[in-house]
């Protein structure tokens, strides 16, 4: 069978002899969409193997993590959607001989300290070692799937995964321009043709599936249409005003309930209104976007679409609850899914609450950036998501990166930070803003250009926004 992308595919194929040789695997993943994805990718393509396994989820892989996984008893350590950035700590376990690692991720793998090499191991599955963009181009359930596509043997075919890594893509943010690119397109390809996929230029707005149309358009808020996103009552007359009927016995119906035809008729006056209002070109053409549903999930349910499932897988794994979001990856409804949609209302609670905090509380500037401490107001596995969304929100600028603090104990405070892709081609890459400033204060971090993480010492805030303030103003520099 064909490589989905062939530049992996000699690596994928030595980490994929490393695990149908091993008598057993202990796999770990990270908890968030992309996490989640990756991890049942992994799971089912070591059960389609017949190789005994062991999964384990955490927020972070740090030294104590892989002291955990190196005390258990199998002989192969699987890291998917980290790893990379962790391998000071990995490889000395592979050299004492506590596990044989491999590990499929697309994160910015550790540096060398000055003076030293930087550390490596053999079986080392990532996009950005082969010239493909880690950040935009495949994600940890991306690689995933690229391997376990390599561990495909006779009777076994790993494409329907297809869907899997596609939902850990977009969990990613991987298709905010326009749709997946790269060698993302290369794994939609392979789902389509397998008929788990399918592919399909609709309107740009999150909640097609399950939001009623007048709340669809009031939460849109990444096309900020005038009148319309974040106007409850402006979406109603707007939708009120148009010669289709949308409501079905009184109540509004969804994306989803309208026929092809209706559907381009709300687009069309949508970009008419826009275009009225003043809202730039690219942003009126930004209305619609390559989109991507599963072809097995129900019409009309959270799982259908793509980034509406993202979004469950969130609400589970970033409230400890990664075992239910894998099983519904691997599958499971009924109670599983029942348990995700209970999580799914108080993780859409807890977004709206932290941007309303936002919003009244304002963020504080710095020269080249914004940043906000929300302490204990935000939980700090979501503040991430919460400060990607506040960009561009009311008082909140799109043209600097958004830091975001809150509290990860009483001793340390967890940071987020976000740009956006605009500011990544003007030479901003917030990996290296994480990992410098928070070296600077005895932290660590790491991550991608456009979002970043790191864990800092509480008493160091101000001394850290003060490096990330520099390190990002020299990056914005350097380009001009
Ligand atoms: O673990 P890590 O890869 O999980 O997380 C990536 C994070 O970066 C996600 O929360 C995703 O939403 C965010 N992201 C973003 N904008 C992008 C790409 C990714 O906010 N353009
Ligand atoms: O994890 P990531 O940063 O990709 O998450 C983006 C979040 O934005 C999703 O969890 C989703 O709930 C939320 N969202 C939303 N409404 C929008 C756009 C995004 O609720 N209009
Ligand atoms: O937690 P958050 O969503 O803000 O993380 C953004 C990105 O930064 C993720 O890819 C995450 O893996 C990375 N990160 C990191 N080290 C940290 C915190 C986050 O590499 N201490
Ligand atoms: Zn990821």
């Amino acid at each position: 069978m064909s490589d989905p992308v062939p530049a992996m595919a000699d690596r994928a194929a030595d980490c994929a002899a490393c695990l149908l040789e091993a008598d057993s695997v202990v796999l770990a993943s990270h908890i968030d969409a992309d996490g989640l994805t990756s991890g049942a990718i992994a799971a089912t393509a070591l059960r389609r193997a017949g190789i005994p396994f062991e999964t384990t989820f955490e927020k972070q892989l740090d030294a104590d993590a892989i002291d955990r996984i190196a005390a258990t008893d199998h002989d192969v350590a699987l890291f998917t959607d980290f790893g990379s950035g962790q391998l000071d700590d990995i490889v000395p376990h592979e050299q004492a001989g506590a596990f044989t690692p491999v590990i499929a991720d697309h994160h910015q793998p550790a540096t060398a300290e000055e003076g030293e090499e930087a550390p490596e191991t053999d079986r080392h599955l990532n996009p950005l070692l082969f010239d493909i963009d880690g950040a935009s181009e495949l994600s940890g359930a991306g690689a995933t799937y690229v391997l376990a596509r390599a561990m495909e043997t006779d009777d076994v075919d790993n494409r329907d995964l297809a869907a899997l890594a596609v939902v850990g893509a977009v969990g990613d943010m991987q298709d905010t321009d326009g749709g997946l690119i790269g060698a993302n397109e290369s794994l939609v390809a392979e789902g389509v043709e397998a008929g788990a996929i399918e592919e399909v230029t609709d309107i740009s707005l999150y909640g097609r599936q399950t939001r009623p149309l007048p709340k669809l358009l009031e939460y849109a808020s990444e096309l900020r249409i005038p009148g319309i996103s974040g106007d409850e009552q402006g979406s109603v007359r707007f939708l009120s005003g148009l010669d289709v009927d949308l409501k079905v016995d009184g109540d509004w119906r969804r994306w989803v309930d309208l026929s092809f035809e209706e559907r381009q008729t709300v687009a069309s006056a949508l970009m008419r209104h826009a275009i009225s209002r003043g809202v730039p070109p690219e942003r009126v053409n930004g209305v619609t976007t390559t989109t991507y549903t599963l072809a097995d999930e129900e019409v009309g349910t959270e799982l259908r679409d793509v980034s509406e499932f993202s979004t469950v897988l969130n609400a589970t794994a970033r409230y400890e609850r990664a075992d239910v979001g894998l099983a519904v990856c691997l599958g499971y409804r009924d109670d599983a899914l029942d348990e995700a949609r209970r999580l799914l209302r108080t993780h859409r609670r807890n977004l709206s609450e932290g941007l309303e905090w936002i919003k009244n509380e304002g963020v504080e500037q710095a020269d080249h950036l914004q940043w906000f401490d929300a302490g204990t107001r935000i939980r700090e596995t979501i503040v991430g998501i919460i400060a990607g969304m506040a960009l561009g929100a009311d008082g909140v600028r799109r043209d600097q990166p958004i830091i975001a603090f809150a509290e990860e104990n009483a001793e340390e405070l967890k940071v987020s930070a976000r740009g956006s892709g605009f500011l990544v081609r003007d030479g901003l890459d917030l990996s290296v803003v994480m990992s410098e400033a928070s070296a600077a204060v005895d932290g660590g971090g790491g991550g991608h250009d456009v979002a970043a993480g790191a864990t800092i010492p509480r008493k160091r805030r101000d001394e850290f926004v003060e490096h990330a303030d520099r390190i990002i103003g020299d990056q914005l520099a350097d380009e001009d």
